[in-house]
C-alpha cells in the first residue's frame, strides 16, 4: 500500500526519536512491500520560533490531507515565559482538537526484561497489560478559561464541561477494545463530587448495556490512583475525562520502569491518528543522543495498526522491540552497565527485525 505520513518532530529529543520511528518503519515498508511518503512539518516551540504560532496553519492543512501522523515531543524551557503570548503546547491542543482525535489510548504493559527497573515490586508489576483511554477534545483542557480582577482578588477559572455524546463516543470505544483484550471496563470520575462525572457515569451505565459480554465497573478517580500502584494488574481498560486521563497515564506509565518505554494514539472518527510518544520533549537530554526511542518506536506500530491497518507490520515491531530488550540492548534511562545511544538502540530494534 501506499500511504502519506506527517512528521512533526517539534522540539527537544523530539526530532531524535521521530528520526529513529522513521527508520524502523522504512525497514517494515520495505519488507513488505508498502510505500511510505513523509513530509515534516513545524509544531510547538520550533513553530513558534519560526512563524509565532505553534500550529501554522500549513502544518494543520497537511495533518488533515495525511494517512497518519507522527509527533516527537513540544514545549522546553525556551518556551516558558509565564506572559508569553503562546505556549508550545497550545499547538498539541490545537492539533488535538483541529483533526476531532477525542480518543486517547496509551497502552501499558511491564516487560518481562524490564520488571527491575519498575518502582513496584516485581509480584505486582509483572504481567500488567492495561490500556488508559483517555478523553482528549473536552473536560478541563477545553472549558471556558479566564481571569478577572474580583473585589476578592485576583479570580482564575477553568471549567470542567462535557455533553452526553462527548462521553457516550469514548466510553463505546473503551467497550469495543475491551471486547478484543479482557473484556473489562473501568470507568474513572469523581461521581461523589462533579455534576460532570455524574452524567459521565451515567452515560458509561448507558453505553455498557450494549456491551453485555464487557463488564463495566466505576470507580472513584482517587482511589483509582491508589490501586494502580497497589494492584496495576487487575485493571484492563480504563476510560476517563481528559485530565484526570493526563494524571493517571504518566503514572500508569512509569510503572513499567521507563516513560521512555510508552507508545499512544490519539484517534478520532476516521482512519487518521497522530501518534507520539508519552514522554516530553526532555530538554535536559536532548541532542545528546542518548533518548529512548522506544516509546516513539511502538507509537510507529500503533500508526501502522490503527491508521494504516498493517497488523502483521505492527506486531512485527513490537516484536522486534522486546527481542532487543531481551538480547541486552538497554538505553540510559533504562539503567544497565554499558547504556546505547538513541541510534545503537535504534540499529539493535532493526537488527531484530531482519530476523
Ligand atoms: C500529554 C501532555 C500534554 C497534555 C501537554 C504537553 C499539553 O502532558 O500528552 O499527556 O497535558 O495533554
Ligand atoms: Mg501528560
Amino acid at each position: 500500500m501506499k500511504a502519506n505520513i506527517v512528521l512533526l518532530p517539534g522540539d527537544g529529543v523530539g526530532p531524535e526519536v521521530v528520526s529513529s520511528t522513521r527508520q524502523v518503519l522504512d525497514a517494515v515498508a520495505k519488507r513488505h512491500g508498502h510505500e511510505l511518503a513523509y513530509s515534516s512539518h513545524p509544531i510547538g516551540g520550533i513553530a513558534i520560533d519560526e512563524t509565532g504560532n505553534p500550529l501554522p496553519d500549513s502544518t494543520l492543512d497537511a495533518a488533515k490531507k495525511a494517512d497518519a501522523i507522527l509527533l516527537g515531543a513540544v514545549g522546553g524551557p525556551k518556551w516558558d515565559d509565564p506572559n508569553a503570548k503562546t505556549r508550545p503546547e497550545k499547538g498539541l491542543l490545537a492539533i488535538r482538537q483541529g483533526l476531532g482525535l477525542y480518543a486517547n489510548l496509551r497502552p501499558v504493559r511491564s516487560f518481562k526484561e524490564l520488571v527491575a527497573s519498575s518502582p513496584l515490586k516485581p509480584e505486582r508489576i509483572e504481567g500488567v497489560d492495561l490500556l488508559v483511554l483517555r478523553e482528549l477534545t473536552g473536560g478541563l483542557y477545553f472549558g471556558k478559561q479566564f481571569r478577572e480582577q474580583t473585589e476578592r482578588g485576583v479570580k482564575a477559572v477553568d471549567t470542567l464541561e462535557y455533553v452526553d455524546f462527548e462521553i457516550r463516543r469514548v466510553v463505546r470505544l473503551a467497550c469495543s477494545l475491551a471486547r478484543a483484550r479482557k473484556k473489562k471496563v473501568t470507568s474513572v470520575d469523581k461521581a461523589n463530587v462533579l455534576e460532570s462525572s455524574r452524567l459521565w457515569r451515567q452515560i458509561a451505565t448507558e453505553v455498557s448495556k450494549d456491551f453485555n459480554d464487557v463488564a463495566i465497573e466505576h470507580q472513584l478517580v482517587d482511589s483509582c490512583a491508589m490501586r494502580l500502584v497497589t494492584a496495576p494488574g487487575s485493571f484492563d481498560v480504563l476510560v476517563t475525562e481528559n485530565m484526570f486521563g493526563d494524571i493517571l497515564s504518566d503514572e500508569a506509565a512509569v510503572l513499567t520502569g521507563s516513560l521512555g518505554m510508552l507508545p499512544s494514539a490519539s484517534l478520532g472518527e476516521g482512519k487518521l491518528g497522530l501518534y507520539e510518544p508519552i514522554h516530553g520533549s526532555a530538554p535536559d537530554i536532548a541532542g545528546k543522543g542518548i533518548c529512548n526511542p522506544i516509546g516513539t518506536i511502538l507509537s510507529g506500530a500503533m500508526l501502522l495498526r490503527h491508521s494504516l491497518g498493517l497488523e502483521a507490520e505492527a506486531k512485527s515491531i513490537e516484536l522486534a522491540v522486546e527481542r532487543a530488550l531481551a538480547a541486552g540492548a538497554r538505553t540510559k534511562d533504562l539503567g544497565g552497565a554499558n547504556p546505547l545511544s538513541t541510534q545503537a538502540m535504534t540499529d539493535a530494534v532493526l537488527a531484530q527485525l531482519e530476523k
